[in-house]
């Protein structure tokens, strides 16, 4: 019998609904044919918004959504996506596909989208191919209300309010597809481009992010921060995050492996490979603990989920990939490693929200499906906004050799609605473990649960749409500051308990 320990005595750290936030490029169905379909279309749809995927979102309590890209970010300029749509400029996306982007999907459609959602705005910024000034100006377009050149334009284009920009990122991935910069060029840009991102109205402050890392490249987390951080620490709102993109991709960049072909030993891989986010934060956070002791500055993984091999027969280009019950650990993993990180992880943006890499959801014509890994955000709902929980599961390892991990995950949390909810993940293939729960100190009164499970392989298709779905789980025997229970093989398992 194994023992998970919580001590609801211990709070460690607030949870950010962001660390459930969301990502969307004008890659592939991503943002056409995903999320946006134009009002004229036969799909049921609101200012052109799908309604089906709207409200599946809004159920799944998305708290943010980043916007334009990922590498699209750099080579976007937001002035193509406004005013009439039959004068926006069309161009080739040459990043993703080499398709038609008609810009018809622009700035005032994602702050509609938002609206439609109730979530929090992330624009990302260019730096790669953008000027100081075209930045600025979008700023000003979106946040500034009163007499200005960009609020004009706003207003002539059916929008005198303002918006709100909750996160701004100065450019994306300028390591690489953003730049090819190096980290000490780019910190200095960064410098100067954020100087212009203003904030124009007090109490709605814009959380600046600065590109950082991609995976293990400490170098670059270095090289920004000492180029920027006598700034950082000085200047209240010139850094408020830093970013990290690492994927799970279970073999190499060369050759990922499929979404659906994958065997037990590439299970465990996937995992193992999924389970090093945790050391990339710590390194990371060291790094950022030596030049930001008081953790002013959050962690951002603004990209993160699985990579595979495009679904046969696909645009090499679009990304789009099935989704198992093995992404569902892998999402279980972590949003289970971002709650034990609250004091320096504050957002993270899974890649990408719709048709793209691991998504929540995938469409096909007027049709939708929920994926495993959206039952698993669903799922986790209830850590946004709450108070981390010590905890603690006694684990053994398995897996295959050369690519071990432990077989149980959790983390714990005191939710909002004044209940404990636990989410715990079984990752063997083929074993259940008893499990015997203890409560410090605490009486228990009652517990739902909530499970996902299924085969490894398990997944949902637009013929089978509900193959995989969550099931209430009520084998669980209380018994006063205790709870006992046996998880299965493959399992999400999500516990509110009553106290
Ligand atoms: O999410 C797909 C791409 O991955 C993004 O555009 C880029 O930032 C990253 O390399």
């Amino acid at each position: 019998m194994a023992k998970l320990y919580v001590n609801p005595k211990h709070q460690l750290g607030h949870i950010n609904p962001e660390l459930q936030g969301h990502f969307s490029e004008h890659l592939g169905r991503c943002i056409y044919e995903g999320l946006y379909v134009g009002q004229d279309s036969d799909i049921p749809n609101t200012n052109g918004m799908r309604n089906d995927v709207v409200e599946a979102l809004k159920e799944m309590q998305i708290p943010v959504l980043r916007w334009p890209g990922g590498c699209f970010a750099d080579e976007y300029h937001w002035k193509d996506g406004i005013g009439p749509k039959e004068s926006r400029k069309k161009m080739i996306n040459t990043h993703w596909g080499g398709v038609v982007e008609d810009n018809s999907f622009g700035t005032h459609e994602f702050m509609e989208l938002c609206r439609q959602l109730g979530c929090k705005t992330y624009i990302n910024g260019n730096v790669g191919s953008g000027t100081v000034q075209e930045m600025s100006e979008w700023v000003e377009y979106m946040t500034f209300e009163g007499v200005s050149p960009m609020a004009d334009l706003r207003t002539r284009n059916g929008h005198p309010e303002s918006w709100r920009v909750d996160y701004f990122g100065v450019g994306n991935e300028n390591w690489g597809c953003g730049g090819n910069m190096t980290p000490e060029y780019y910190g200095n840009l960064y410098r100067r481009y954020q100087t212009y991102v203003r904030n124009y109205k007090k109490g709605e402050e814009i959380y600046k992010i600065c590109c950082g890392p991609n995976a293990d490249d400490y170098h670059w987390t270095e090289g920004v921060l000492k180029t920027t951080h006598d700034h950082a620490q000085s200047a209240h709102g010139f850094m408020n995050g830093l970013s990290l993109h690492y994927y799970t991709v279970p073999d190499s960049w060369e050759n990922k492996g499929g979404a659906l072909v994958f065997d037990e030993e590439k299970y465990y891989k996937t995992l193992n490979k999924t389970l090093y986010m945790e050391q990339l934060i710590k390194g990371h956070g060291a790094i950022m603990d030596q030049y930001d002791p008081e953790k002013k500055i959050g962690l951002i993984v603004d990209e993160w989920g699985t990579w595979y091999e495009v679904e046969p027969g696909t645009n090499p280009g679009f990304l789009y990939q099935q989704n198992t019950m093995r992404d569902a650990l892998v999402a279980g993993i972590n949003l289970n490693i971002f709650n034990k990180h609250c004091d320096r992880v504050k957002m993270a943006n899974i890649a990408q929200l719709v048709n793209v890499l691991q998504a929540v959801i995938l469409t096909e014509g007027e049709k939708m499906i929920k994926t495993p890994t959206y039952h698993v955000f669903h799922m986790y709902k209830y850590h946004q906004d709450a108070e981390l929980l010590e905890s603690y599961v006694e684990t053994q390892q398995i897996g295959s050799e050369g690519c071990r991990v432990p077989n149980l995950h959790e983390s714990a949390s005191l939710g909002k609605d004044g209940r404990i909810h636990v989410t715990l993940n079984n990752l063997s293939v083929t074993d259940s473990y008893e499990i015997e729960a203890v409560f410090t100190e605490t009486d228990i009164q009652g517990v739902e649960g909530t499970i996902l499970t299924g085969d490894m392989h398990a997944h949902n298709t637009f013929e089978e749409p509900d193959a995989v779905h969550t099931e209430k789980f009520d084998q669980v025997a209380v018994s006063g500051q205790n709870l006992k229970f046996t998880i299965p093989p493959c399992s999400v398992l999500h516990l509110a308990v009553e106290i």
